[in-house]
């Protein structure tokens, strides 16, 4: 592991490498616990810099030896490099011979073993714990690479790119030749040896070319690898249409492994998934969980384009990769779900996500610009920010450009950029240079502030009308607060798309000052300066004014809008994900006020009113029914707070629930029993909106039935959990039962482990399920305590820690968050035991504390107690440390 005292790295020190590597022609003697690797490279001086020496990367490595041009070389070790001084000016061959212990490797980092096979993670910086190398982005070769290893253990042998020889070596051992044409950096080398089994497919792309596709995983999971051979598909077949991206190699395989950090990674031609990224059967897997494997399978082949042929030219750049593929999986989801309600759904909940993540770590003591300006250590930088507030900058440039515009921009910066390393500016520049005179190109150097300046603008909004002079005035401002670093910030710019509806909902012309006729009823402004005004003239009525439609910019809005004026939007307003906001900005509102006077929420009539109509609404869909009748999240509603008391806010949710729950109580059985699907199981748009209804519906009805006592919806709910035909309806009733702390929660429990036991994907829900369940009396807490010790937990599996400890200290905050401090002791306990183990899964349970310094009391000190016994312990990992001393500065 890489200690803690690791140094801070700067973007501004960025300096190309002394060297070059072109070529890697690499072997594998594959044995999980000292694996021999042989590594021969041309190495090419790099003129351009200063004179130095050959610097490597390596860590937990047994160095063997060292040949330049075949002779051995005098080299030393310094902390985690290699260091030679006298390497040649001309052109040479390197020649590293080590090995390496796989099955030691709990770090999932490098090569390492899981359920018998061998597997490979080299992002960010894992090639460095295979063998020793320019571990860095900007240094791209050609790799050829041989496998050997025992062929009854091992039988699959697989590498980036193409097949190019393969054979017995003995009785026992054979061996695999992978050759990849397109030069990479290191962290996109992959190798996979093991008993696996592969679903094959053969496409032939719009280009004409042929290709085979193959998903491989452990011999009984082949029945669910189907419906992510379709998403690949359907991948490939939008990026050809949509950005004329085709796939480039003959051969593309995806590979399950049940051990993983992450969801998935893009390595060239053989992207490696965690397999509950992977596998899904309608009996295993929720509605949601189709809907992530899709857009993670479009993530990961997207990448192949944006990731892997143009790359990043240092780790500070990250957002250039995932920024922009983040922002291509979301189109392409909803692309795929092509109904425009449906659309407005994945919008729905993709700005879910980001106000759940990103708003807090915005603004919380891990706040980083989307291109950060420093880091200790780059897998801390995985973050919200980098990924969805990435997009959301992404698709600003879309809004700013047009969706032609961006196309061209896209085409223009792979002209320029094909096979390069580059950074986020090459981007914008290609985007702006497409588009010259465009709302973008004109106001480039202000727009890259979204990449340098960390924080949530405040963007405030405040119309006046003149009845007389028929105009409507609207002035636009923002603030940025400051964050760690950056006290004063400049003016963002920030597209405003919006509209103006009449009180009575009619869509209103908007014609600008200065305009000789109306331009649509839906357009967009853009704000680039701490305040303006715009003028709209022929308003013939006082108009609402519908702002950040689509949700047009990653900002906190303050519109002043009147409890009326929201009723006029969620009633009539013709953007769908304005129309969702009004009904969570009416619950938010109700909401914050009980939370700020300390008073118990009592919902009114009139809002109560509106959610029953929409409930009722004749032609809303029902997954937009659902997530207008979700409350705003916990972690969201916090964002509006100036100190955050978790308990009261848990105590007004749930208040605001059991009241909704009771007053609609008829509405939800209509809307129970007016969602039930019949016919085969497809996890398509309308189906899943009818679940999720339905699911809700049940929830409420089961919450209902607590309070008053009946016992006929516990008992529906335990009858169709046992009968139910797939996931999404018996997770969804056990889910019903369990929060609602209902007796039949119990025996349902204890059945689903029963009949699920084999699947470990499923287990993790079921410890997943008990982590997040609604708090009550401690009950919540006191289990997750006894859950570890329960034979299915373990810490080794990322899955299974973040199953059971994730879901309590990350995203229940109510069970979390107590008086007595258990919940920050709990924490500190299993991040120390975790960081021993693998201290990338640690780094990210260490940043629930990220904002612990606007808890109120007695929260706060307990909450710094904690930070501070985990801060002294002196064997931490440079990935904790990092985090720890950022809450602490
Ligand atoms: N690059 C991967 C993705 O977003 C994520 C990842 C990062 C996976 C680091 C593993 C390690 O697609
Ligand atoms: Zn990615």
């Amino acid at each position: 592991m890489r200690e803690g005292n690791a140094p801070l790295i700067r973007r501004e020190d960025y300096v190309a490498p002394a060297f070059w590597i072109r070529t890697v022609d690499i072997s594998f003697d594959l044995d999980p616990a000292k694996t021999l690797v042989i590594s021969k490279m041309k190495v090419e001086r790099n003129t351009a810099v200063p004179h130095g020496p050959l610097r490597l990367h390596g860590e937990e490595l047994q160095l063997l030896r060292v040949l330049i041009n075949g002779e051995s070389v005098s080299f030393r070790q310094e902390g985690h490099e290699l260091v030679i001084e006298a390497a040649p000016d001309a052109d040479f061959t390197l020649e590293v011979r080590n090995t390496c212990a796989p099955e030691k490797n709990t770090a999932l980092s490098g090569l390492y073993t899981s359920g018998g096979s061998f597997f490979t993670q080299c992002e960010a910086e894992g090639f460095r714990r295979i063998t020793y190398f320019l571990d860095r982005p900007d240094v791209m070769a050609v790799y050829t690479v041989t496998l050997r290893a025992d062929k009854t253990k091992y039988p699959v042998l697989l590498s980036n790119g193409n097949l190019a020889d393969s054979g017995e070596l003995d009785a026992t051992r054979h061996f695999a030749v992978w050759h990849d044409p397109f030069p990479k950096p290191s962290y996109l080398f992959a190798l996979v040896a093991g008993d696996l089994v592969a679903r094959e497919q053969r496409i032939t792309t719009r280009a004409g070319r042929d290709h085979l596709l193959q998903v491989f995983v452990r011999r009984g999971d082949l029945e669910k690898t189907e419906h992510a051979m379709n998403s690949l598909v359907a991948s490939i077949v939008w990026d050809e249409a949509r950005f004329k991206l085709p796939l480039d190699l003959e051969r593309f395989m995806i590979v399950g492994v049940s051990d993983f950090n992450m969801g998935a990674m893009e390595n060239k031609g053989l992207n490696i998934f965690n397999t509950s990224a992977l596998l899904a059967s309608p009996a295993t897997a929720t509605d949601a969980d189709f809907a992530r494997i899709e857009a993670i399978v479009a993530h990961e082949y997207f990448h192949n384009w944006t990731g892997n042929r143009v790359t990043c030219r240092d780790w500070f750049q990250l957002s250039l990769k995932e920024g922009l593929t983040v922002f291509r999986d979301q189109e392409f989801s909803m692309d795929m779900a092509a109904a425009p309600s449906a659309r407005a759904v994945c919008r729905i909940q993709d700005v879910r996500q980001l106000r759940a993540m990103q708003f807090p770590e915005d603004s919380g003591a891990m706040a980083h610009p989307v291109r950060p300006d420093s880091y200790v250590e780059i897998n801390n930088f995985y973050t919200a920010t980098v990924y969805d507030k990435g997009s959301e900058v992404v698709r600003m440039y879309q809004t700013l450009v047009g969706r032609a515009g961006f196309e061209a921009g896209m085409k223009l910066y792979f002209e320029r950029h094909d096979g390069q390393a580059v950074t986020c500016d090459d981007f914008a520049q290609a985007i702006a240079d497409a588009n010259p005179g465009s709302a973008l190109a004109t106001r480039l150097e202000a727009f890259k502030r979204w990449y340098s300046q960390a924080g949530t603008p405040h963007l405030k909004a405040r119309g006046t009308y003149d009845a007389t002079a028929q105009t409507y005035t609207l002035t636009l401002s923002q603030t940025n607060p400051p964050s760690p670093g950056q006290d004063s910030k400049l003016a963002q710019v920030i597209p405003v798309a919006m509209g103006l509806l009449s009180h009575e909902g009619q869509v209103l012309p908007l014609q600008l000052q200065g305009e000789t006729e109306p331009a649509g009823t839906d357009r967009v402004l853009v704000l680039d300066q701490s305040a303006q005004s715009f003028v709209f003239v022929n308003v013939t009525a006082d108009p609402v004014p519908s702002l950040l439609r689509g949700f047009s910019a990653p900002v906190l809005l303050d519109d002043g809008l009147t409890d009326a004026e929201l009723l006029v939007l969620l009633k009539h307003d013709t953007d769908a994900f304005n129309r969702w906001e009004a009904g969570q900005r009416l619950s938010l509102n109700r909401i914050l006020a009980a939370v700020r006077s300390g008073k118990p929420l009592v919902l009114d009539g009139a809002y109560i009113e509106a959610m029953r109509s929409l409930l009722r609404h004749p032609q809303l869909d029902s997954a937009f029914k659902e997530l207008a009748l979700t409350l705003p999240g916990e972690a969201y509603i916090a964002e509006q707070l100036e100190v955050i008391d978790p308990q009261a806010i848990h105590a007004a949710v749930d208040a605001a629930q059991n009241q909704l729950a009771h007053a609609l109580r008829d509405d939800w059985v209509a809307a129970f029993e007016g969602n039930q699907v019949s016919g085969g199981y497809q996890p398509d748009p309308v189906q899943s909106g009818k679940r999720s209804l339905a699911n809700l519906a049940l929830a409420m009805l089961v919450l209902d039935a607590k309070r008053s006592g009946d016992t006929v919806w516990p008992g529906r709910a335990y009858q169709r959990f046992k009968d139910a035909g797939n996931m999404t309806d018996r997770l969804g009733a056990l889910s019903a039962l369990v929060n609602a702390h209902a007796e039949l929660a119990e025996p349902a429990l204890a059945r689903f482990h029963q009949q699920f036991k084999d699947e470990a994907l499923v287990v993790d829900k079921w410890f997943a399920l008990q982590g997040r369940a609604a708090e009550r009396d401690g009950k919540t807490f006191a289990r997750v305590r006894q859950l570890l010790q329960h034979p299915d937990f373990s810490l080794k599996n990322p899955n299974r820690a973040r199953s059971l400890i994730f879901s309590l200290c990350m995203f229940n905050p109510a069970a979390f968050h107590r008086t007595d401090a258990a919940g920050y002791v709990f924490w500190a306990d299993q991040l120390l035991a975790l960081d021993a183990i693998n201290p990338q899964i640690a780094g990210r349970l260490a940043r629930v504390m990220d904002r612990w310094t606007k808890l109120a009391e007695p929260y706060r000190s307990a909450a710094r107690e904690a930070i501070v016994r985990v801060a002294a312990k002196a064997e931490l990992s440079s990935d904790v440390r990092e985090i720890i001393e950022r809450a602490l500065a």
